[in-house]
């Protein structure tokens, strides 16, 4: 089977995507579409290196939103009919928005229209599906409180992306996620997969229910689904 699967800038939903992509890329070809923010975020969560290394090869390659520039020429395989099926997963309120509305300007809003014409089903997994509160899981973090304020930082000493500003923060625009700041700080002040709840809002619940009912687009609640569901396409 010929997989395009598509990752938007979620941290929800975001491991067990990379896992189910991963045990679908043993028997498939999976092209890897990030948008933007999908490839930021893959990178903070420490999951950029799992993806790559399921690429590599014709069908299997990485495409990255900023080299795909403004037209995006590897969406024209899916208006080619060349894929088996589209899968988004996760999928970012953002993008779930432009997509009910018909808007597609990014690699991955612009792969579903182009799937859309070229008749290839697209399985989507939006982050917010139901209202009320769902707990997400964030990247590294530096507890303040925690944190000795220590003359020299081993943290941000061990850090290869030199993203921790001591004191402050971590960039987590140049984190990769490795997690050696965990393992060095001695007062246990920089943690990752944090647990938080956030509020669903109403308007990304409505967009939801708007994709569900999309000619060609099929919605799941969690990527765990995927592999029953495209069982069922062949
Ligand atoms: C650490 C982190 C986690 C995020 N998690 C989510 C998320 O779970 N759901 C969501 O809709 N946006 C999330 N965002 C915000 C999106 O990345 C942002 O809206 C982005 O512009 C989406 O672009 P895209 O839809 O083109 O991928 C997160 C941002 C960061 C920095």
């Amino acid at each position: 089977m010929r997989i395009g699967w598509a990752i938007t800038g979620a941290g929800h939903l975001l491991d067990e995507s990379v896992s189910v992509m991963e045990d679908l890329a043993k028997d498939n070809k999976i092209t890897v579409l990030l948008s933007n923010a999908g490839e930021e975020v893959l990178k903070m969560y420490g999951l950029f290196e799992r993806v790559t290394a399921i690429t590599g090869g014709y069908y299997r390659e990485l495409a990255l939103e900023n080299d795909q520039s403004f037209s995006y020429p590897i969406s024209g395989r899916f208006s080619l009919g060349k894929y088996d099926v589209l899968i988004v997963s996760p999928t970012t309120s953002n993008t779930v928005a432009k997509i009910v509305n018909g808007i597609s300007d990014t690699l991955v809003t612009n792969s579903v229209a182009q799937a859309g014409k070229g008749n290839v089903k697209t399985i989507i997994i939006p982050v917010d599906m139901e209202s009320g509160d769902v707990e997400t899981i964030l990247p590294s973090k530096l507890d303040l409180e925690s944190c000795a304020d220590c003359e020299s930082c081993e943290a941000a000493q061990s850090c290869p992306q030199e993203a921790i500003i001591a004191k402050q923060e971590i960039d987590l625009l140049k984190c990769v996620g490795c997690g050696n700041c965990q393992n060095s700080c001695p007062f246990d002040a920089i943690k990752a997969g944090k647990l938080i709840t956030i509020h669903m809002r109403e308007i990304d619940i409505e967009n939801t229910h708007k994709l569900v009912l999309m000619n060609g687009i099929d919605v799941l609640k969690h990527p765990k689904e995927i592999k029953d569901f495209i069982s069922d396409l062949l």
